[in-house]
């Protein structure tokens, strides 16, 4: 475990970790247990259950699955039954349907031989050998759009949903089978008879609002920063950046904004991570003010930009009000000993090229960049232009 006064435990921000809590997915992952909930009471009878989960990227769909998986194992546990898992990703594991049969069998049947079966077989194979141990199999299968998209083994989604027409007159001890994906686009390329065993109802799950993605960042971060080493400044100013339309909520670029900001402030060796540490990694990671960009606005857009940067600075909040940057820019332009300028206009302009964030009049804010970078830039620029 990583030590420092910013970091209590860097590993739990790593897209590795599986957070126990998964704050605002209670509800999706109450309605996956509850479709297996009599799985484990009466086994043989439980009919193999297909369910499909949706939704755009980072909002949670694998970890809720996964988080789930881990509790209808639970509930196996209890009544003294044996539930595997096989979490296949089909994105990484790419391939055939021949490669991916192949490793849900090492992942639940480690004793069979896998060589030289067909894939056919190696289904057959699965099933005997989990009747014969009296085990119980859960497959999830992640990113299966990606897989449809780019080969054509499409037979997957046939052959898993249909596993227990291999016997129908036996149980079927593979209980469930879970497809996740992005969207139902790749529904377009399969055909009827896959259409109809996959199920046309998915769980779609809504992009988090900016609300659930602090109180998700809040929980992380509980869990990965020193007490006094973050506060709610920085994980709103987080969740703002990550519910705009070009994040899309996406919940892995928010965890990495929080890290790297971390590192930030680890490495200029503060205790404490800033709405400025955030600005800065986030003008990395989306340079969104350029010194390009810069060079093309005139003395007005600079004074009126440079206003609004003042008045962060002065403030210390990620927003602040269009009078704060009024004063500041009158400010300004009476020392160049220049005319009035009206804020707004180039405020709306700088918003449309994407430097500014606008909320309302009452939520004023920079489109990433670190304050502490920008601010030499500008009035240097501004200097030039005399
Ligand atoms: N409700 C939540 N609470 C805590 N962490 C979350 C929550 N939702 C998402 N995360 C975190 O955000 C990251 C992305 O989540 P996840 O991988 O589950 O998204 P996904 O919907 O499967 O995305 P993709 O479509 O890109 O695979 C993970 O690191 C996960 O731990
Ligand atoms: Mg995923």
């Amino acid at each position: 475990m990583s030590e420092s006064v910013v970091f209590r435990d860097k590993s739990k921000l790593s897209p590795r970790y599986l957070p126990e809590e998964l704050p605002h997915r209670q509800a999706q992952i109450q309605q996956i247990v509850h479709v297996f909930s009599d799985a484990a009471e009466d086994t043989d009878r439980f009919p193999l259950t297909v369910l499909q989960v949706v939704g755009i990227a980072g909002i949670g769909k694998t970890s809720t699955v996964i988080r789930s998986s881990k509790m209808i194992e639970e509930q196996f546990a209890k009544s003294r039954l044996v539930l595997k898992t096989a979490y296949v990703n089909l994105k990484l594991h790419g391939g055939n349907k021949y490669a991916i049969y192949r490793f849900l069998l090492e992942r639940m049947a480690p004793e069979l031989p896998g060589q030289g079966m067909s894939a056919e077989e190696m289904l057959r194979y699965l099933l005997i050998y989990l009747r014969e141990n009296r085990q119980y199999a859960l497959i999830i299968m992640d990113e299966i759009d990606y897989l449809i998209k780019t080969s054509k083994d499409t037979g997957i989604i046939y052959d898993l949903t249909r596993l227990n027409e291999f016997e129908p007159d036996k149980p079927c001890n593979v209980k469930g089978v879970i497809f996740i994906a992005r969207s139902t686009e790749y529904y377009s390329r399969l055909d009827p008879a896959e259409l109809s065993t996959l199920g046309r109802v998915p769980m779609e799950f809504s992009p988090y609002s900016i609300k659930q993605v602090s109180d998700i960042l809040g929980s992380r971060s509980v869990q990965a920063f020193n007490p006094k080493a973050i506060g709610s400044d920085v994980i709103d100013k987080i969740a703002s950046i990550t519910t705009s339309p070009e994040v899309n909520s996406d919940v892995r670029y928010a965890l990495d904004l929080l890290l790297y900001a971390g590192n930030l402030a680890e490495s200029q060796g503060t205790n404490r991570v800033t709405l400025d540490h955030v600005r800065k990694v986030y003008g990395q990671v989306h340079p969104s003010i350029t010194t390009e960009e810069i060079e093309q606005l005139s003395r007005n857009h600079l004074i009126s930009l440079m206003a609004l940067v003042r008045a962060l600075k002065s403030s210390k909040k990620p927003y602040v009000e269009l009078k704060d940057v009024r004063l500041y820019a009158s400010e300004i332009a009476e020392r160049l000993g220049m005319k009035k300028i009206d804020v707004e206009d180039y405020l709306d302009d700088l918003k449309t090229r994407r430097l500014v964030d606008i909320k309302s009049f009452k939520e004023i804010g920079l489109h990433g960049a670190a304050l502490s970078e920008i601010e030499p830039v500008l009035m240097s620029k501004i200097k030039d232009d005399k």
